[in-house]
């Protein structure tokens, strides 16, 4: 990464912790945070576990985030969460457009544009995902997938909402399999997102905006991913249920 941008490292805990299992988490995360710390740290516990997330980690730089969030303020959406919802029990980030959504909970670049702006509105800031399947790689639609999901997913943003987000490069293929992008790989689809920002909302916008790389992140790849000149930090999953290996993310994310 560049040194304008201030790494990002978030670690996305997905259907996993209880309420007891994620404060101990969250406590033993603050407590190892390097000092300085020149990382945003954020943590993504499930809904039932934010409140009592926040609560342990007040006073602390580590920064809360839902996984989800539905568009509507509220009203009868039986199940779903409202970005003042967040708000309200402390999130200051939420996880949009996750490929996990996109493949079993039928999201759609429709509606992650749509979550997208009911978060901004709340002031959260949004972290898109967006990325390609193994199909779409070895079809060589990787960079023609990610225009797609850029063009829909931020339909109707200007710069300063756009300004707002978080991006996040997570290959489908790479999540949760231990098969990681190389710095490579993830490099020249980073650069692709940053150059197709620039085209639709300026360089000084695109220049400014972090885009996380995620799949299969461990303390063992962290350093030869960062090194890339576009890649701003890393949205972890497997490696950010142990307090010590996402530590050490953080403190190689650096
Ligand atoms: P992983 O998940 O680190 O377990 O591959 C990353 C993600 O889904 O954000």
């Amino acid at each position: 990464m560049t040194q304008t941008r201030t790494p990002m490292v978030a670690g996305n805990w997905k259907m996993h912790k209880t309420v007891a299992e994620a404060q101990i988490l969250a406590r033993e995360i603050c407590r190892g945070l390097p000092v300085p710390l020149t990382v945003d740290v954020v943590v993504a516990p499930p809904y039932t576990a934010l409140t009592a997330v926040a609560r342990e980690i007040q006073g602390s730089p580590l920064a809360l985030a839902a996984q989800d969030v539905f568009w509507e303020s509220q009203g009868a959406f039986t199940g779903a969460i409202s970005p003042m919802m967040l708000t309200d029990a402390g999130c200051r980030l939420v996880i949009i457009g996750h490929s996990e959504r996109r493949q079993y909970f039928g999201e759609t670049d429709d509606s992650v544009n749509k979550k997208i702006k009911a978060a901004l509105q709340a002031g959260l800031t949004p972290i898109v995902c967006i990325g390609e399947t193994l199909a779409q790689r070895e079809a060589q639609e990787t960079l023609t997938i990610i225009a797609s999901q850029l063009n829909n997913g931020l339909l109707g943003l200007g710069p300063a909402e756009v300004g707002r987000l978080v991006m996040a490069y997570e290959p489908v293929w790479a999540i949760g399999t231990g098969r990681t992008a190389t710095p490579a790989q993830a490099q020249e689809v980073h650069h692709f997102i940053r150059h197709w920002l620039r085209d639709q909302v300026g360089s000084t916008v695109a220049e400014g905006l972090r885009i996380l790389y995620g799949g299969s992140v461990t303390p063992e790849n962290i350093r030869d991913l960062m090194d890339a000149p576009d890649i701003d930090g890393a949205l972890v999953g497997g490696a950010s249920l142990q307090a010590a290996s996402f530590l050490k993310i953080v403190a190689l994310g650096a």
